[in-house]
């Protein structure tokens, strides 16, 4: 059995988020989608939902230009002081950066023109609060754009975890898996219908998917992008205990399917919703 280094890094620390990157790789194709479904238009007033690190707050920024001023909001403490010191680094003007949660925001009824959420609305931890409060900020014909991963997100690395639960009896987890996977991944039909419930007017919907390759399992592992964002949720399926004898055979399980196939390929699929408020 391989041998699982079992250890993450921690988001809190500063120098960590301090080298981590503004848009990750993960999070071009989305952002991509979204920054080509925006209207750009002068003289308004921009949220970003989920700003992380910066992603697409920042960009955003740049490329509507003074007349617009831009707003991000997201409880990363740590990623919320790296904006703040890219902003003063980079004498960016046009933004302000809350640290917060999208559920309660500190905005006027009818600020934004424009609402903006890559990957974020998906991992709130009450996105029909967020689309609540987005339709309370948002001003009447106001822009809301956001984008989302799908159910079958990197379906190959869930079919071989279950396969793994299932080999050692772990069948609990197997339901806790399933729980993992809708909690942050709606279906396509679920995510519309919650932003038509909060008063959101479906304009276009573009459904895309990406592959994510890696050499076999040890290097998917290994991955700092999986390490940080990936891997805690993976762990928190099992009993602490049984993480290394589970990611253990879960490596093997995956190295075994990259070395039949030559790699180790996983699926994105995404959904760029465009809406607006009637
Ligand atoms: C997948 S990341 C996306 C970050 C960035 N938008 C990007 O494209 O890379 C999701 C972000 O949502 C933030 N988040 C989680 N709960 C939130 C909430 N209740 N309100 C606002 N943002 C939240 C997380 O802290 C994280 O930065």
């Amino acid at each position: 059995m391989q041998h699982f280094e079992n250890w993450e890094y921690d988001i809190n620390d500063p120098s960590l988020v301090s080298v981590c990157d503004e848009l990750p790789l993960w999070s071009a194709p989305f952002g991509l989608k979204l920054l080509d479904t925006i209207e750009y238009r002068p003289d308004m007033n921009v949220l970003d939902i989920g700003c992380g690190t910066g992603f697409p707050l920042l960009e955003l920024a740049g490329r509507l230009g003074r007349s617009c001023r831009v707003y991000g909001i997201d409880p990363w403490k740590t990623a919320v002081e790296r904006i703040r010191l890219k902003l003063k680094v980079w004498k960016i003007q046009n933004v302000e950066v809350i640290h917060g949660v999208a559920e309660r925001m500190p905005f006027d009824d009818r600020f934004f023109h424009l609402i903006v959420s890559n990957n974020g609305i998906n991992n709130v931890d009450d996105p029909e609060e967020v689309l609540s409060e987005c339709f309370r900020v948002a001003r009447p014909g106001c822009q809301l754009v956001v984008t989302v991963n799908l159910p079958d997100t990197m379906i190959e690395f869930y079919n071989m975890y279950e396969e793994t639960l299932q080999k050692l009896g772990k069948t609990k987890e197997v339901a806790k898996m399933n729980e993992h996977i809708s909690a942050r991944r709606k279906p396509l039909d679920a995510t519309k219908k919650m932003l038509i419930d909060a008063g959101f007017e479906l304009i276009n919907v573009v459904e895309d998917s990406f592959k994510m390759k890696f050499l076999d399992g040890s290097a998917l592992m290994q991955h700092p992008s999986i390490k940080l964002a990936f891997l805690e949720p993976w762990k928190g399926i099992l009993q602490e205990n049984d993480v290394e004898e589970v990611f253990g055979h879960l490596v093997d399980r995956l190295n075994s399917y990259a070395n039949a196939k030559g790699e180790l390929s996983l699926t994105v699929p995404l959904a760029c919703i465009d809406s607006r408020k009637k």
